[in-house]
C-alpha cells in the first residue's frame, strides 16, 4: 500500500492547508521557515517524504515565494518526492504575456517555464491568461489545471442579491460573469476599460437601463481596487441602487476598503485564493476534486 500523499504548506497559509488536506484526505505537513537577518531564508521539509506530494503556496506578493518554490521544490525531490503538484490557487506574473515595449521582460513565459522545472502538475484559478488560450501555453508543464472562482460567487450572489444584474468592469471579464449569468439566469453585461496608468483607468458603461437596479460587479482581480471604484461610481451615477463587487483574486490591501466605499461599493466579496479579510467563499472542494483526478486513491487517506 503507498504511503498517502503529504500536503506541503507555509505557516501563512494554514487554515486553507488545513481545509485543503481535509478535502483532498492527504496528510499537511508544515515547511518550517527561518529568515536570516539579511534577508535570506531556510526552509526545512519534513526528512521523509512520500511519492506524491502536494505543495500549496498562493503567488500574491509573489518575489520571495518563488525563491520559496525553488528551494522547496528541489528538496522534496530529494526527499522521496517523484511527483510534484503545486497548488497556487492565485497564480503570479500571467498578466505580461507580451513585450509591450521593446527590452521587457516576458513575465509569464519566464515564471511559467520556472514552474514548469520544478513541478509536475499546476492547479491554479482563474489565472490571468489574456492572448493565450490554455494554462500549459504559459506553464508547459504534464498536467495544468485550470479552476474558476466564478461558479461559486455565483451561488452567493444568487443567495444574498437575487435578481442582481452582473457586470464585468471590461471586456476579458464576461468569461466570468457569462459563466455566473448561465448558472442563475442573472441579466449580464460588460463595461469597456482603457487603462491609462497603473492607478488610472476609463470605464464606459454598456447599453443597458442599470437605474433601480441591484448591480454586482465581477472580476477575476482586484489588485489596486482602481478598476472597480470607477465602474462602481458609473453605475451609481447611472442610478444603480446598490453596487457590491465579487472577485476571485482580492490582492487588495485592507485600507483598500474606504476607497471603495468612497466610490459606492457596498459589499466586497472575494474567494480564499488570497488571504483578505473579504473572504467569503472557500475553494477547499474544488481544488480537492481537481487533486483527485490524478492522485491515486490508494494515496489519499479515506
Ligand atoms: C485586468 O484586466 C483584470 O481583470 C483586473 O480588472 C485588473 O487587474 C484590476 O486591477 P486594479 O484593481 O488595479 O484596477
Amino acid at each position: 500500500m503507498p504511503a498517502p500523499a503529504t500536503l506541503l504548506y507555509f505557516d501563512d497559509e494554514q487554515p486553507a492547508a488545513l481545509g485543503l488536506a481535509q478535502a483532498a484526505g492527504l496528510l499537511p505537513a508544515p515547511v518550517q521557515r527561518h529568515r536570516f537577518p539579511d534577508g535570506e531564508i531556510r526552509l526545512r521539509l519534513p526528512d521523509a517524504l512520500p511519492e506524491r506530494v502536494v505543495l500549496l503556496r498562493t503567488l500574491d506578493h509573489p518575489n520571495e515565494k518563488l525563491v520559496e518554490l525553488l528551494l522547496a521544490a528541489r528538496t522534496a525531490r530529494l526527499l522521496g518526492a517523484r511527483h510534484l503538484t503545486l497548488v497556487a490557487p492565485y497564480l503570479a506574473y500571467m498578466r505580461q504575456d507580451i513585450a509591450f515595449n521593446p527590452g521587457e521582460a516576458v513575465s509569464q513565459r519566464i515564471v511559467g517555464r520556472f514552474l514548469a522545472e520544478l513541478f509536475d502538475a499546476v492547479i491554479t484559478v482563474d489565472p490571468h491568461l489574456h492572448r493565450v488560450a490554455t494554462l500549459q501555453e504559459a506553464v508547459p508543464v504534464g498536467q495544468a489545471v485550470v479552476l474558476s472562482g466564478a461558479p461559486l460567487l455565483a451561488d452567493l450572489i444568487a443567495q444574498r442579491r437575487p435578481g442582481a444584474l452582473l457586470v464585468g468592469p471590461d471586456s476579458e471579464s464576461a468569461q466570468w460573469v457569462s459563466q455566473a449569468a448561465a448558472r442563475h439566469g442573472f441579466d449580464h453585461a460588460v463595461c469597456t476599460k482603457q487603462r491609462q496608468g497603473d492607478h488610472a483607468v476609463e470605464i464606459e458603461l454598456p447599453a443597458l437601463p442599470v437605474a433601480g437596479r441591484a448591480v454586482v460587479l465581477m472580476d477575476d482581480v482586484a489588485s489596486t481596487g482602481h478598476t472597480v471604484a470607477q465602474a462602481a461610481r458609473r453605475l451609481r451615477a447611472a442610478g444603480a441602487v446598490s453596487v457590491d463587487v465579487a472577485v476571485t483574486h482580492a490582492l487588495l490591501s485592507d485600507d483598500a476598503f474606504g476607497q471603495l466605499r468612497a466610490a459606492g461599493v457596498d459589499a466586497f466579496w472575494s474567494t480564499d485564493c488570497v488571504a483578505h479579510p473579504s473572504n467569503v467563499v472557500k475553494m477547499a472542494a474544488p481544488l480537492a476534486q481537481a487533486l483527485a483526478t490524478f492522485l491515486p486513491s490508494g494515496m489519499v487517506k479515506a
